[in-house]
């Protein structure tokens, strides 16, 4: 047989063999038989390198090491789901989708584990996977594609037929518990460092700059969605989309059910409550999605999670440990946050040693006293906290908790706004744990991201009086660097150019490093969005400020307080000074004082992307979508056959681009990295 039919057989044969191991878990090869198979295949391969291709087998096994992960804006954003803790929550769940659609009696429900991994997606285009992504902030995740790629349950093509041109599969990594095991005995072998969790584990091999790395780790994947399908019909339910992807190759839960009405949810529930602990892979919980995609879409989405789905999770773990003590830790904005100090215990997969009481009142309210014996919980990411306390084993004579009055670390003066919960030190930057915090803030992965700056360091450099604000950082030279305790030259020179580095960001990005209080991540990039460029948005009043989306009274005040502090726009200006620039650019959002977007007609057809997609994909990117051109229009994006439009923008002189030059715009035009 020819060398190239051999390669295609051995890769169909490879591949259906994957699929019967990693998907339908029924192997039909001992592993020496397959890996005969894999062998051959790679020999062929090494004497033909021309017969080497992308979705090749062989090919999963680990790419280079990437410097770094390039960002990736997704298609639709990756929501996250509303959760539900009790029957009558699900109860009021199933209540408000009846309303929402009008209808009485039972709805179709599919109902699937919530698997406690990590979310990705997957694009596929005209069959073959060209991306994999985390979710990342929702908006904006990690291009990982190298490291997906090694996963054998993956389809690296699609297999049977009618799959759309472009399609986004999204679905969770994991872990089965007895390979996290395995793994974790391997690591502690190696002396290397175990980890806390099967999903601390799947996100760690998954997020390696190294998908040599990602290969030896048994990775698993299953399919329970899509973001984007375009160029083909769907089935008209969840439940048959998911039996779809089955069919062109992903793992899907087997544990899925289509179920009716609210007792077929609660059933499922108890069904599944009772064969957690039997299922080889973490689960949180369960997802109740409605079955019917067209009633999704009639309900559509509440700010960041579906109405038309919910996540129904499991109780807490609990445990019960002993309290040492109440530390108190000075956050960024000065706020005093009192934090238990425990017994360490395990608990919801982790070991707990402190747990964050919030502050002075429910410090009260719990009536916590040193020695006390108290309930601890933690579920999944949430972090964790104290319940109650055991009262009747509380020793004799335990002290009340008292506020300090001074900062104890800059011993300024605690004040306590009347309408606020929170203490804070009034010493402002003066006090070094809020300069340290702030510094830690700016450098921190989804702000600045300069990697190798943490909390060891930065104490170091705050300590010593090196470091006062972040300008300071672009002034760091290899010297002072080289004289600070355990800072090795190679650590040393990694850090200053990961500073150096840094200086390339977002305005997004750098909005939210200021650390501005009350403008996180989505508030930064809103911002961002609405103002597209740094100037404008210090120059807004608080009319200005609360005609962006989602601002109120309360961001705005902060913002103005923030532009009105003279040492703030002073920094801003040494980090501009220092070379730090932000993509200002952002060639989709708003440039003029009427702040709309920039305007895209879409005309004729694309060659992958439907004209839903498109404009899902513009507008995401903060550019609008309008039916008709005019001087107005700032881009037409044509497709085969594009008519009237087209002629029309040639005669405004409106710039044409087509699909491809739509896609790098895009991709220019990420809201953030
Ligand atoms: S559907 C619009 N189905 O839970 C949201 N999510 O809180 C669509 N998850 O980040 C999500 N199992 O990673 C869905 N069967 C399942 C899931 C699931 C786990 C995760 C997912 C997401 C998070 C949502």
């Amino acid at each position: 047989m020819p060398a190239r039919e051999r390669a295609l057989a051995l890769r169909a044969e490879i591949e259906e063999h994957n699929h019967r191991y990693y998907v339908l878990d029924a192997p039909l090869l001992s592993d020496a038989e397959y890996d005969c198979l894999f062998r051959e295949l790679q020999a062929l391969e090494a004497a033909h390198p021309e017969l080497v291709s992308a979705d090749s087998p062989t090919q999963r096994v680990g790419a280079a090491p990437l410097p770094e992960f390039a960002a990736v804006v997704h298609a639709t954003p990756m929501l996250s789901l509303n959760n539900a803790f009790d029957d009558a929550e699900v109860t009021a769940f199933d209540r408000r989708v009846g309303e929402g659609l009008a209808i009485h009696g039972d709805l179709d429900y599919s109902a699937e584990p919530k698997f406690d991994g990590l979310a990705v997606s997957l694009t596929y285009q005209n069959g073959i996977l060209l991306r994999g992504a985390t979710r990342g902030d929702g908006a904006t995740g990690e291009d990982v594609t190298a490291n997906l790629r090694t996963l054998r349950s993956i389809p690296l093509h699609l297999q049977g037929s009618g799959w759309p041109t472009l399609l986004e599969v999204r679905g969770e990594v994991l872990l089965w518990r007895s390979d996290f095991e395995r793994l974790n005995s391997q690591q502690r072998e190696k002396g290397e460092k175990a980890f806390v969790n099967p999903r601390n584990a799947a996100a760690g091999s998954l997020r390696q700059l190294d998908p040599r790395i990602t290969a030896t780790r048994p990775l698993r994947f299953f399919a329970y969605g899509i973001g984007l399908a375009a160029g083909t019909s769907l089935p008209a339910t969840h439940s048959a989309l998911l039996d779809r992807l089955a069919e062109w190759g992903f793992p899907v839960a087997p544990e899925r059910r289509r179920v009716k009405g609210l007792a077929g949810l609660l059933g499922y529930y108890a069904h599944i409550g009772g064969q957690r602990a039997l299922l080889p892979y973490d689960i949180d919980g369960v997802v109740y999605k409605l079955d019917d995609l067209a009633a999704q879409e009639h309900l559509g989405f509440a700010s960041r999670a579906p109405r038309f789905a919910i996540a129904h999770k499991f109780p807490a773990e609990e445990a019960l440990t002993e309290l040492l003590g109440i530390s108190i830790q000075v956050g960024r904005t000065g706020a005093l946050t009192p934090v238990a100090r425990l017994v360490p215990v395990f608990v919801g997969g982790v070991t707990v040693s402190n747990a964050t009481l919030h502050n002075e009142e429910e410090v009260r309210r719990k009536d916590l006293r040193i020695g006390d014996t108290v309930v601890v919980r933690r579920a999944g990411d949430v972090i964790p906290e104290i319940v109650r306390v055991q009262w009747e084993k509380r020793p004799t004579g335990a002290p009340e908790f008292n506020m300090p009055t001074s900062c104890p670390v800059c011993a300024s003066k605690v004040v306590r706004n009347t309408d606020e919960a929170v203490a804070r030190c009034s010493g402002g930057i003066y006090c070094p744990a809020q300069r340290k915090q702030a510094l830690l803030h700016f450098a921190s992965r989804r702000a600045m991201d300069i990697e190798g700056l943490g909390e060891k360091l930065v104490e170091q450099l705050v300590d010593s009086d090196i470091v006062r604000t972040p300008a300071d950082l672009y002034r760091l030279g290899l010297l002072a660097l080289a004289n600070l305790e355990r800072m090795a030259d190679k650590s040393a020179s990694n850090l200053l150019s990961a500073i150096e580095q840094s200086k390339q960001t977002t305005l997004a990005r750098f909005i939210y490093a200021l650390g501005i209080r009350n403008v996180g991540e989505t508030t930064a990039r809103d911002l961002a969005r609405h103002f597209g460029n740094l100037d404008r948005l210090l120059a807004a009043d608080e009319a200005d400020l609360l005609r962006v989306p989602d601002v109120g009274p309360i961001v705005a005040r902060s913002i103005r307080q923030f532009s009105g502090e003279p040492h703030n726009l002073e920094v801003i200006e040494q980090l501009r000074a220092a070379g730090v620039v932000w993509r200002d650019v952002e060639v989709l959002a708003s440039t003029a004082s009427n702040n709309t977007g920039k305007v895209f007609v879409l005309t004729g057809a694309l060659p992958t992307l439907t004209r839903e997609a498109a404009t899902q994909m513009i507008e995401a990117a903060g550019g609008k979508v309008s039916s008709s051109v005019s001087k107005k229009t700032d881009f037409v994006v044509a497709g085969a056959e594009a008519g009237s439009k087209l002629e029309k923008a040639r005669s405004l002189g409106v710039t044409v681009i087509d699909e491809a030059q739509l896609l790098g715009l895009l991709s220019v035009a990420q809201p953030v990295q």
